[in-house]
């Protein structure tokens, strides 16, 4: 091996361990990652080819432990300590600390105020990381302060964690023979989220919260499994470190900083408990928006010679306190699963939970969002569950607590099991092919979704009551006085001018409007229904197809896939719908109201020119509108797309006609303009002559 090859090796190295600081302490990537892996891949075969280059602290070696059956157990040589945690989560905590510091102190009211470290209180797991000559050489858990266990192998595979510290020109950087460094194993929240979503699209087991995430990884026997998990490191702190000779605590992270630890800049030197609190306020008010989890702050003194002086109470320093922040997780009971049917009939899971106080306020229920959620946390009614509630996001059930699941095991969750009825209106519960979300079919009839319905019922292209709008609604419907579609035409003209904000004016042309709509076509009528998946054009089809409102309705799933563009689901839902008695009631009280459209025998009949073209409309025609247009292909027996498409036969192109024209051209869909289409109307041409030259 010639000194080129070492030479190129400790390069590489170096390089490879810059980026990494550069990525995982820094948050500031300096290359891209393909650039990172070539670095790797030429290190790697460098190693392979001399195999004396692979020291033990290559970042090539970072996973190269085995598996053990149990960790090694370490003495630390100082022990790890805890902070004693301030009662009082108010400002008074904060000036409760600084009370007893002055005083331990002797200082009195005229002597100034004593400097204090304000940092985050990381809520992960306490590591010891002990460097000898600046080579990460032991890796330690807290255990009982006294001893802890030997995790080297899993530390090493933290890439925030350098195996071999930096030197740097300053003095006092450089690497002592000892140096003990105490901080906080972490995940990140989007890291927690990526890794568990990627866990669930593998069908594997996710992670409760990032907690359990960095300690039960720490804990892996198999250093190949805390590979896989996202750890990051924050130092805050020393152990054995004999030749430190920093005089503040501030000192001493500035140094592990320089020699590549990572340190979070959320840290302030403050004089004075005064200080402190803003610090406090300052950090709470932004706790969200760090990305990671804190449980609090931590106030130290910040001189060493004074910490020196002030000393410990049982295994607790007197210069340092937390001051915690109300909890965002809490254990709570699930006392029962309820369901919250919404505007559109989806049933939402919720369950109720013994009071529990959570990010400052007292939780009583969380959602449960749907079936597959509750499956996937498998929450039954009596578990222990985690609850999280952060900043102002609505609480939510993190994961159920297996240990204390009672016996025998409550039995599993079923919406559709507890609820085959609407707990608002007793229609039928049903969950439709690929849909999240359990529904209820009375769509007519259910309270819940009274004013959703009737407002879809009156929209302009269902039966347009021109004047029905959405406050109006909200009073007829809170009035009582309207509770189906059926009901809008009792309305009189003296109820409705009795509201508030309707002049008799507005109540007579509402009635006149309500009137007019009672005349409509069979197309709009089963639009207006709102049946799940039934939009305007399957409206329009089924209406064509059937010709009578009584034939869709007999009609089996069989006859329904018969219909042009109706697939299984939208089958399934008309089927759910007509099968809803209490639908059933509210469309013969319509036509009872005097609700008519001409019906025919059906697709046998309409077959027209167009019957089995679909044609797509783009730019601004010279005389006809874009609704006269799609009325006179459709009365064709054509369909009108939205988008183009290699099933489209034309598109119809007027004046600034945009994406849809090129999409066409690109497709090599024949494209007209109006005079091509009035052509194809008339029958006058089956390859329109008027094809636009666009
Ligand atoms: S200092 C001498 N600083 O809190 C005091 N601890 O009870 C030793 N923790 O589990 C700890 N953030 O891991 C210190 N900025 C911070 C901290 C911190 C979190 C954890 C620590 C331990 C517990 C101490």
């Amino acid at each position: 091996m010639g000194g080129d090859v070492l030479a190129r090796a400790t390069a590489l190295r170096q390089a490879i361990e810059g980026h990494n600081h550069a990525y995982y302490v820094l948050d500031a990537p300096t290359v891209p990652d393909a650039e990172y892996d070539r670095l790797f891949r030429e290190l790697q075969s460098l190693e392979a080819q001399y195999p004396e280059l692979a020291v033990s602290d290559s970042p090539t070696q970072r996973v190269g432990g085995t598996p053990l059956d149990a960790f090694p157990k370490v003495r630390h040589a100082l022990p790890m300590l805890s902070i004693r945690t301030e009662t009082d989560t108010s400002a008074a905590g904060a000036r409760a600390f600084d009370t007893r510091v002055r005083k331990e102190l002797g200082l009195t009211e005229s002597d100034p105020p004593v400097e204090y470290h304000a940092e985050l209180k990381f809520d992960g797991l306490a590591l010891s990381l002990r460097y000898e000559h600046g080579v990460l050489v032991q890796a330690a858990t807290r255990g009982d302060g006294e001893t802890g266990e030997d995790v080297l192998n899993n530390v090493r595979t933290l890439h925030a964690i350098p195996l071999r510290l930096a030197t740097s020109n300053r003095p006092g950087d450089t690497p002592p023979a000892v140096l003990e460094v105490r901080g906080e194993a972490y995940m990140r929240r989007v890291d927690f989220e990526r890794y568990n979503a990627r866990q669930r699209d593998a069908g594997k087991p996710t992670l409760v919260n990032p907690r359990n995430g960095a300690a039960g990884s720490i804990r892996q026997l198999d250093p190949k499994l805390c590979a896989q998990r996202p750890l990051r490191f924050f130092a805050y702190g020393l152990g054995e470190a004999p030749d430190w000779d920093a005089a503040t605590h501030s000192d001493t992270l500035d140094r592990l900083a320089r020699l590549g630890l990572p340190v979070s800049s959320e840290r302030q030197v403050c004089r004075g408990a005064d200080e402190l609190i803003r610090f406090h306020d300052a950090i709470e008010a932004r706790r969200d928006t760090l990305g990671f989890d804190i449980d609090g702050v931590v106030y130290k003194v910040n001189r060493v010679d004074l910490q020196r002086r002030l000393g410990f109470v049982s295994r607790e320093p007197r210069w340092a306190v937390a001051h915690k922040y109300p909890a965002q997780e809490e254990l709570t009971v699930v006392e029962a699963i309820e369901v919250q049917v919404g505007r559109t009939g989806a049933l939402t899971p919720v369950a109720r939970l013994a009071p529990v106080f959570v990010g400052g306020v007292t939780v009583t229920n969380a959602t449960l969002h749907n079936q597959d959620e509750i499956d996937r946390k498998d929450v039954r009614v009596g578990d222990t569950v985690i609850v999280r509630r952060a900043g102002d996001v609505i609480p939510e059930v993190v994961g159920v607590v297996a240990e204390r699941r009672p016996t025998p095991a409550p039995p599993r969750f079923s919406i559709l099991a507890s609820y085959p009825a609407c707990p608002v209106c007793g229609s039928h519960v049903v969950r439709l092919e690929g849909e999240a979300k359990a529904r209820c079919t009375g769509g007519l009839y259910c309270a819940a979704q009274r004013k959703e319905a009737l407002i879809h019922f009156s929209s302009r292209r269902a039966l347009d009551i021109e004047g029905l709008g959405d406050k109006l609604v909200d009073q007829l419907v809170e009035k009582g006085w309207v509770h189906s579609p059926a009901d809008l035409f009792a309305l009189d003209v003296a109820a409705l001018a009795s509201l508030p904000r309707m002049a008799e004016k507005s109540a007579q042309n509402l009635v006149a409007a309500l009137n007019a709509a009672r005349t409509t076509t069979l197309a709009r009528f089963i639009f207006a229904l709102g049946i799940r998946n039934v939009g305007e054009t399957t409206a329009k089809d089924l209406a064509r197809h059937f010709g009578q409102l009584d034939r869709l309705m007999a009609a089996t799933e069989q006859d329904l896939l018969g219909v042009h563009d109706v697939g299984p689901v939208v089958a399934q839902s008309i089927r759910q719908f007509f099968a809803e008695p209490h639908n059933l009631d509210v469309v013969s009280k319509l036509r009872a109201a005097g609700v008519h459209w001409p019906e025919s025998t059906g697709v046998q009949q309409s077959a027209g020119i167009l019957h089995g073209k679909t044609l797509v409309l783009t730019g601004s025609l010279p005389t006809l509108t874009r609704d006269a247009a799609q009325a006179l292909i459709e009365a064709a027996g054509g369909k009108v797309a939205g988008s183009v498409s290699k099933k489209t036969d034309y598109v119809v192109a007027g004046a600034d006609a945009g994406s849809k024209l090129v999409k066409a051209q690109s497709l090599g869909v024949t494209v007209i303009d109006e005079a091509g289409l009035q052509a194809l109307l008339a029958g006058t041409t089956d390859n329109p002559a008027h094809e636009s030259k666009q």
